[in-house]
Order: C-alpha cells, then sequence, then structure tokens
C-alpha cells in the first residue's frame, strides 16, 4: 500500500513499485534469451523471404539496444506468456503502465497486446455507421496512413518515445539497427543502401541523450541521408509487423478455433459462455467473432466509451513535475482525464507522437472524447500461472476477467460508490472516468446470474492460442 500512497503525491518523482525491479529483470533476462536463441536459429529461420522478414522483426522487437539506456526492447512491454502485454504482475496490479528506457518515466496506459494488431484496417471515416474504423492503440492513433498499416506505424512510435524506448531521434534507431550482429539480414530483406549514412562524429553521445532532443532532428544528416533513414525506419516496421502477424504471434490456434474447426468440443459451461458472448450479455456486436469472408478477430475495430472508472494507481497522474532532465509527462498531474480517441481528433498536444492527419475528422472530436478501441479478446487470458494477475482496459482498473464481466452486467444496476469502498467491483461502482459519449445500450444491465458470468469467463479463456487438443478424444485436455 505504501507505495500507492507515494504514486498519489501530486508532481512525486516515479518509483517503481516494490518488487517490480526484480520482474522486470527476469522479463529482460528473457527477452534476452530469445534474442540470442533468434540469433542463433537464423540458418534455419531465414531461408525463404516470409521467414527473412519475420526473423528479422523479430530480432528487432527483442532488441534492448533501441532504447536510449540499452535496457528497454518492446518485448518488455509485451511478452508472449502473458499473451503479448506486460509480464510484471507488480505493475499490473498498481501502476498498470510500464516505465520507459528511464525507468522513473511511465506511460498512461496499459500496454496493449499487440498480436493480431495487423489485421486492424487503415483507419477511415465510414459515414453511414458515422465510426471510425481501425487504426492501431487504444486511441486509433496509429493511423495507417502513410504506410498503408496501422501496426507498422505504430512501431514508429515507441523508439523515440520520451517514456518508453527514449531515444532522440528516428536516426538514433537506424544507427543502433547498423550496429547489430543482424545487419546483414536486414540488408539482404531491404537493400544493401539501408545503412549507407554518412554519421557525424558525435552520434553516439547524441543518441545516448534521452528524448525529448532541445530542437527536432538533433542527429545532423545532410537531406539526402536523412531522407535514407527515414526510408529504414519505414522498412524497420514494417519488419516488426510482419512478426506481429506471422504464425507466431498470431496463429488462430486457441481451442475456440479447434472448436470451429471441429477438432474439438466446448465443455458444457464453455459453450453456455458462447451462446451468452453471442446473445443475452451482447459481447458479440463489439467484440465479433467474425461473418462472411471475415477472420474472427473478437473486435470490431471501433471504438466506445464504457465508463470504466478512473484508476488512481495509473502512475502518469504522478508526473506533473519535470525529472531531472526537466522533462514533465503529464503537467495536468492528477487532474488529467484520458480523452481517448476524441484527444487524438482534436490534435491534442498532451499525448505524443501521432497527431490526427486528416483535417475533415477534427469535427468529430467531441463525439468521440471518452472512447477507446475495441481490443481483440484472443489471448485475454493467456498468463503465466492461473492466479497471475493481469489488468484489463485501457487503464487497467480491471484485475479479472470476472470483474470485468461483472462490471459490463452490473455497471447500472448497482450503487454508485467511492473508489476504496469495501464493496467496490462487487456491489457498487465508482462513476466512470469520463461520462461524455458513455455507452448506455450495449451494456450496464445485462441480467446475468452469476453462473451465467461465470460461463462467459470460461469461454473467454478457450480464446488462448496454442491449445493442443487431446489426441484420443479429439476433446478436452
Ligand atoms: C514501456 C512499455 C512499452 C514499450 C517499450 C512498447 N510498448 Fe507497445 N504499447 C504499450 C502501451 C502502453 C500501449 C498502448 C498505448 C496507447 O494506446 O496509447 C502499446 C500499444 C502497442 C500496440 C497497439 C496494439 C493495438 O492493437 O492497437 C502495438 C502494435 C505495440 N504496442 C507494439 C510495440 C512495438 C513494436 C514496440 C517497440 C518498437 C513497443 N510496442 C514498445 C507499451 C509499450
Ligand atoms: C459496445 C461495444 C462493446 C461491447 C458490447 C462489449 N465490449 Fe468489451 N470492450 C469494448 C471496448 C471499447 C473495450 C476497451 C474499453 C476501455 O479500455 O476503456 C473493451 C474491453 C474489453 C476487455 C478488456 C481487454 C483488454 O485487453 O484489456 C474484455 C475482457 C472485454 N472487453 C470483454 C467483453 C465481454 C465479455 C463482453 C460481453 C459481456 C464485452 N466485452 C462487450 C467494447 C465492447
Amino acid at each position: 500500500m505504501r507505495f500507492l500512497l507515494l504514486l498519489a503525491l501530486p508532481g512525486c518523482a516515479q518509483t517503481l513499485p516494490a518488487g517490480a525491479d526484480e520482474e522486470l529483470r527476469t522479463a529482460a533476462a528473457e527477452v534476452d534469451r530469445i534474442e540470442a536463441a533468434t540469433l542463433a536459429g537464423l540458418d534455419s529461420t531465414t531461408r525463404d523471404e516470409y521467414g527473412r522478414m519475420v526473423t528479422l522483426g523479430k530480432l528487432l522487437l527483442y532488441d534492448k539496444e533501441l532504447s536510449v539506456n540499452r535496457n528497454e526492447a518492446c518485448a518488455l512491454c509485451h511478452m508472449p506468456e502473458t499473451g503479448y502485454t506486460g509480464p510484471s504482475e507488480t505493475l499490473n496490479r498498481t501502476t498498470v503502465s510500464y516505465p520507459g528506457s528511464d525507468r522513473a518515466r511511465f506511460s498512461q496506459r496499459k500496454p496493449q497486446s499487440y498480436n493480431y494488431s495487423t489485421f486492424s484496417p487503415v483507419l477511415h471515416y465510414n459515414e453511414l455507421q458515422g465510426d471510425f474504423v481501425g487504426g492501431n492503440f487504444w486511441d486509433m492513433r496509429a493511423t495507417g496512413l502513410h504506410l498503408q498499416s496501422p501496426a507498422a506505424e505504430q512501431a514508429q512510435g515507441p523508439p523515440t518515445n520520451p517514456v518508453e524506448m527514449g531515444l532522440p531521434d528516428i536516426a538514433c534507431v537506424v544507427y543502433r539497427i547498423s550496429r547489430r550482429p543482424y545487419r546483414p539480414l536486414f540488408e539482404r530483406t531491404w537493400g544493401a543502401q539501408a545503412f549507407v549514412i554518412q554519421w557525424p562524429a558525435d552520434v553516439e553521445k547524441v543518441c545516448s541523450t534521452p528524448a525529448p532532443p532541445p530542437s527536432p532532428n538533433p542527429v545532423r544528416l545532410s537531406a539526402a541521408d536523412r531522407g535514407r533513414a527515414m526510408t529504414t525506419y519505414d522498412q524497420m516496421a514494417l519488419s516488426i509487423a510482419a512478426h506481429e502477424g506471422s504464425t507466431e504471434v498470431s496463429p488462430f490456434n486457441s481451442k475456440y478455433d479447434f472448436v470451429q474447426a471441429g477438432k474439438a468440443k466446448f465443455t458444457v459451461q464453455e459453450k453456455s459462455g458462447y451462446d451468452l458472448f453471442r446473445g443475452k450479455a451482447r459481447c458479440n456486436e463489439c467484440h465479433r467473432d467474425g461473418g462472411p469472408g471475415e477472420e474472427p478477430l473478437f473486435t470490431d475495430f471501433t471504438a466506445s466509451n464504457l465508463g470504466v472508472p478512473r484508476n488512481a494507481a495509473v502512475a502518469f497522474y504522478g508526473e506533473s513535475k519535470p525529472d531531472p532532465s526537466g522533462y514533465a509527462a503529464n503537467p495536468a498531474g492528477a487532474s488529467y482525464v484520458d480523452p481517448g480517441v476524441g484527444g487524438f481528433l482534436q490534435k491534442s498536444p498532451e499525448l505524443s507522437g501521432k497527431i490526427n492527419p486528416n483535417d475533415l475528422w477534427g469535427r468529430y472530436a467531441q463525439k468521440f472524447i471518452g472512447k477507446f478501441q475495441v481490443p481483440t479478446l484472443r489471448d485475454v487470458d493467456q498468463r503465466p500461472r492461473p492466479d497471475f494477475v493481469k489488468a484489463y482496459m485501457h487503464n487497467g482498473y480491471f484485475k479479472s476477467l470476472k470483474e470485468v464481466v461483472h462490471f459490463y452486467n452490473t455497471r447500472d444496476t448497482l450503487r454508485r460508490c467511492t473508489q476504496g469502498d469495501p464493496g467496490e467491483k462487487t456491489t457498487c461502482w465508482p462513476a466512470p472516468e469520463d461520462a461524455r459519449n458513455l455507452n448506455r445500450k450495449q451494456l450496464g444491465n445485462l441480467g446475468l446470474t452469476p453462473q451465467e458470468e461465470d460461463a462467459i469467463v470460461a469461454f473467454l479463456k478457450t480464446l488462448t492460442d496454442q491449445y493442443k487438443p487431446a489426441t484420443s478424444t479429439g476433446g478436452d485436455r
């Protein structure tokens, strides 16, 4: 409890909760192990073009050198054993967000899973539905406009995000890649020109200074070399997306998929959960299990405001004062309200990275304040042990699938209470983080019995990939 109080102090320097340091070190060691094993296996994995592309993406995703302090790979916040979200139970329980390469800086949201993220279409406004569809990130801000792949465009954010990998210039990412043992694989995949860049003498020094830089593009390059660095950065991003969409990360081989293929059977409880999911509980209206010509991705790539309560433990609230290098991630401090998709549409300056690229979209901003993208439910229950705690929703307010389903069921029928009430999450709910554009139609009073809630949870557990059907019965494990 003690660190929670610390976190609540406005402007207080952020410290890692007790235990998280150890868990992050364990995860970082696993990241290194995976990187080394991937490098060692290149002869067998890079025989065809597919293998070269997705293996290159994997080497980039598990490379700590692509962060300013050489301590943070993408994968640190997206590990396989938790369905490609955060691997630290302590952080999932507390700050929800993960520290960056500078361990005293945290971002504002829960790491989304990056499995199946490549299946999201380029963000577009569907006039007839009156809705935005596609993009990556909770607020859809990785639109995919530039590379025509939201997931690739997403991968261009973290390396230079001050609260994530923290390099001061995309040229630094390219420079660091050029020093890595997988450089030949990169050149074989994308061409010998990739790293033909005249680096300035001070490149090492500039690239060891954390973002944000005093002025944009601190690595001094000729205009042509700057252009080449940008192209190589695009190619890095496309390789990363290729790995995310590969059969290793997005394999469509959960028990659910086996059942659909007639190669396994749901238990009675799972079947009842699936029927409720598609019927009385209305989950399928947003977490779609597919249709003609549509993969069962368990999202429709739109956004909604479910009225999830504020999570006061999110570390971001405490980042109002400049840190030792003069950077304040969240000048608004505890009064910050996450604007979701609306923030991106109104070109909200507090969001790092991308701003809305389409002048026509600003007019929809007010209608999308407080809305977050519908995430896939695939691998939502994947965890290293049954009692390992994961956080759910953009702010990680929920700590179990049971809590999530209970919320959908009873948001509007239980009494309103303040955070910390003994009945919170069972007999009462705090107010929404932001009540604007609240979805009042599809959730809040589903009339599910406790047994029905449990059945839906049982169904959600069938969405975990790498299911191994029992060979003799063709049925349950
Ligand atoms: C410090 C932790 C952290 C690191 C490092 C990190 N991420 Fe993430 N990732 C997050 C968070 C938090 C989100 C959600 C952010 C948001 O919506 O604003 C996210 C979202 C994503 C998504 C969006 C998924 C979707 O369905 O929309 C993808 C893809 C992703 N990350 C891939 C990457 C890649 C690739 C890298 C490295 C280049 C990376 N991440 C590095 C924390 C991290
Ligand atoms: C109106 C559309 C809609 C409906 C209906 C809906 N969801 Fe969601 N779901 C969302 C959105 C949007 C989010 C993310 C909201 C946020 O983070 O604030 C979400 C998030 C989740 C998450 C968290 C996933 C994660 O990675 O953090 C789970 C689990 C979930 N939903 C399960 C369900 C179940 C089970 C049902 C049916 C009882 C259901 N949803 C009905 C839109 C919907």
